[in-house]
């Protein structure tokens, strides 16, 4: 077996007899990266939290400080230890909490929310050992992690609607509680709308009733904490309301950490202590750590502690000012676009883009935006878009507001764009009742992504990289049903 063919690295192929030059390897890598979305000219949304230049080359040069560290072993890498500690202890101060609270880092969201739920069914199954099936009831706007855990921990996650408003609706939590109910939480704010939750309403309840509160700050508690200094009051969403029990907010979010850094914080180190593992049997020796991750690496600890310090109060507060000012421009910029509106209040750089005509139909208009190289999310309940502005977007507001404007114009001149595109697979995801079967198919499209031997998207032809494409008999349906509601539409005069 060679390790060229026609005088070109087989790369990605197997691991080759000889190392390959490495010059090549970084080449390679370089080239991949081109065929991914435009991040750094401020097209995509979410998926990266730049601050800016410096601070990355910063956070870099303290990641790789700790590029070997491990945090699995705290007594090895005491510095490691250290470091997470005092993160911990800044932010416990940050979210108006203190001594005798209890929390670590994690990975990441979703790693704390996994582990939250983990610590409170662990509680549960100590101090009130006759719940057989245990519940948490959440906003259904909550992050879908909160599923997963449900599904990883075997505890279910009882969906309540979201008011008007789009945020969570404290009376209807209220109805769903039962004898089963372990915790309740709440979102500040909520991923899909951008909404922060009525937080001290929910502690109140929570009080009440006896339950613990977990308050999931991932996405803004970040962003929060600043609105005071720029004279946007908000109500509290942290350890100042009674009720809240246990806090995560991303540090690789709106903290501008390197990823892979979030924190999950307890009031009570009671409850902390059922998130944490201890095997004392194993033949490998006595084993144990607080979080799902054996090795930890040092890097995003790192780069996290050295991100709180570097920007200080102040760089975060600049941050988000820059950031409300470009969320301020796009919102007055959608309201002003006949047939949009902003989905609730949005309270810091998360803004969701609704429709109020149904001619309008959002997945249609994100097909041509996403045709002009955006990468805007799409939200079902309702069919919406979202975008997390960072300091970058203040610079693309206009431009994006124009191409929007250009899009719904179109959409709205030609109807049938809703069945071109992406438009309709999205379309049928979110509205069709047999959720059953789009569950399966999702699950079948990552195993085919997973799958050694299946086509990538790089050998696959353009037919084989849509699997989701929609029948064309579905399609058909899906027309006819338009054409005559339209029809009917029509008839009526609306
Ligand atoms: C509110 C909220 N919670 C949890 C998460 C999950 O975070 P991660 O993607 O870091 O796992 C997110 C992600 O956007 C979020 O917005």
């Amino acid at each position: 077996m060679t390790d060229t063919e026609n005088g070109q690295e087989r790369l990605g192929v197997e691991i080759p007899r000889r190392g390959v030059d490495r010059q090549t390897l970084l080449d390679r890598l370089r080239a991949l990266q081109a065929g991914d979305v435009r991040w750094r000219e401020h097209k995509v949304f979410g998926l990266v939290y730049k601050h800016s230049d410096a601070h990355t080359e910063f956070l870099k040069e303290a990641h790789g400080l700790y590029f070997s560290e491990n945090g699995l072993n705290p007594m090895a890498f005491k510095s490691l230890q250290q470091l997470e500690r005092e993160v911990v202890r800044m932010c416990a101060a940050l979210f108006h909490g203190g001594d005798g609270m209890a929390g670590c880092m994690t990975s990441g969201g979703t790693e704390s929310l996994l582990l939250a739920v983990l610590a409170h069914r662990n509680h549960a199954r100590r101090t009130r050992p006759w719940i057989r099936r245990p519940e948490i009831v959440v906003p259904e706007s909550v992050h879908t992690a909160f599923i997963k855990a449900g599904e990883c921990f075997g505890v279910r996650i009882v969906k309540t609607p979201c008011g008007q408003d789009y945020a969570a609706d404290v009376r209807e939590m209220e109805r769903r509680i039962t004898a089963r109910t372990i915790l309740l939480v709440g979102s500040a704010p909520c991923y899909p709308y951008g909404v922060l939750d009525p937080i001290a309403e929910l502690g109140d309840l929570a009080a009440r009733r006896g339950l613990p509160l977990h308050v999931d700050a991932c996405l803004g508690g970040f962003f929060l904490p600043w609105l005071g200094d720029l004279g946007r009051e908000t109500p509290p969403f942290d350890f100042r309301v009674p009720g809240v029990t246990s806090l995560s907010a991303d540090i690789h979010k709106y903290g501008y950490a390197a990823k892979g850094a979030s924190l999950l914080l307890y009031r009570s180190p009671a409850v902390f202590a059922d998130q944490v593992f201890a095997d004392v049997d194993w033949c490998g020796g006595a084993y144990g750590g607080a979080t799902l991750a054996g090795t930890r690496p040092g890097g995003p600890i790192a780069a996290a502690w050295a991100a709180l310090h570097a920007l200080g109060r102040e760089g975060y507060v600049e941050n988000a000012r820059t950031i409300l000012e470009a969320a301020g421009r796009l919102i007055e910029g959608v309201r002003a676009v006949p047939g949009l509106c902003v989905l609730g209040n949005p309270v810091i750089g998360v803004v969701a883009v609704g429709a109020t005509d149904p001619a309008v139909r959002m997945y249609a208009v994100a097909d041509l935006l996403e045709a002009r190289g955006w990468h805007i999310n799409r939200l079902q309940k309702p069919e919406s878009l979202q975008v997390i502005l960072n300091a970058g977007h203040a610079a693309v507001i206009d431009p994006l507001l124009a191409d929007l404007r250009e899009a719904v114009g179109h959409v709205r001149a030609h109807p049938d764009a809703a069945f071109e595109g992406s438009a309709p697979m999205y379309g049928l995801i979110a509205n069709m009742p047999l959720r059953r079967v789009v569950r399966k198919n999702l699950v079948a499209i990552f195993t085919k992504m997973h799958t050694v031997g299946e086509p990538g998207p790089e050998e696959a032809g353009e037919e084989e990289q849509d699997p989701v494409a929609v029948p064309p008999a579905v399609l058909w349906l899906m027309r006819t049903r338009a054409r005559i509601a339209r029809l009917f539409a029509a008839r009526r005069g609306d």
